[in-house]
């Protein structure tokens, strides 16, 4: 198997390499995806941040796997707390998921980051209030997969709030965010 990022060709239809890396890249994004907000705390630190690549990955246990990059402040804090929580959004909140594109700013007396109220679930990670439902993990699995490590977290805990469940959830096709590719 070639360790090469970027092949050496031929490409389909006789692509040079920048268009096929182009091509390869829409490809990639054209995956659907939720929109999540991921919560992570080693001792009293905590933070939130947006992610799209989360998925069950087993039936028994129930196991979630989520992918963080290796320099965000929450892969430091899932390594070092070994939890994680990712939490479902409305639709209709999509404009929240900006504020977790950098680490958040943590007010510990009124239990904010950036702004916005949480709680910490069973697991010790926060879970944003606004959350429409949630699940929260101990961390059972670490693989680093390159740029990113992936998580794999046994799910402790789950819910919804009140009416929940019939709230539409942010997808990545509802904003016009891209990531990965
Ligand atoms: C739409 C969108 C989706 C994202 N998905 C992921 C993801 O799945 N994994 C990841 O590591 N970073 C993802 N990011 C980037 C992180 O949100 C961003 O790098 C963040 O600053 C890193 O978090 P931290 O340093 O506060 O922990 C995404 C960003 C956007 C805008």
């Amino acid at each position: 198997m070639s360790t090469h990022a970027v092949p050496d060709g031929p490409f389909p239809g006789d692509l040079g390499a920048p268009e096929y890396e182009r091509l390869r890249r829409r490809v990639l994004w054209r995956l659907p995806a939720g929109l999540y907000i991921l919560g992570s705390r080693a001792g009293q630190r905590r933070n939130l941040m947006t992610l799209n690549w989360a998925m069950q990955v087993s039936l028994e246990p129930k196991q979630v796997a989520v992918s963080v990059e290796h320099s965000a402040v929450t892969h430091g804090l899932i390594v070092e707390g070994g939890c994680f929580s990712v939490a479902l959004v409305a639709r209709e909140d999509r404009a929240v998921v900006r504020k977790f594109v950098k680490p958040a700013e943590h007010d510990v007396e009124v239990h904010t980051l950036a702004g916005i109220a949480y709680r910490d679930g069973v697991s010790g990670a926060p879970i944003p209030e606004l959350a429409i439902g949630y699940l929260d993990c101990g961390l059972r699995y670490s693989l680093d997969v390159g740029s990113h490590s992936l998580f794999v977290g046994e799910v402790l805990d789950a819910g919804f709030a009140i009416g929940g469940e019939n709230v539409p959830v942010l997808r990545m096709e509802d904003t016009r965010m891209s990531y990965g590719g």
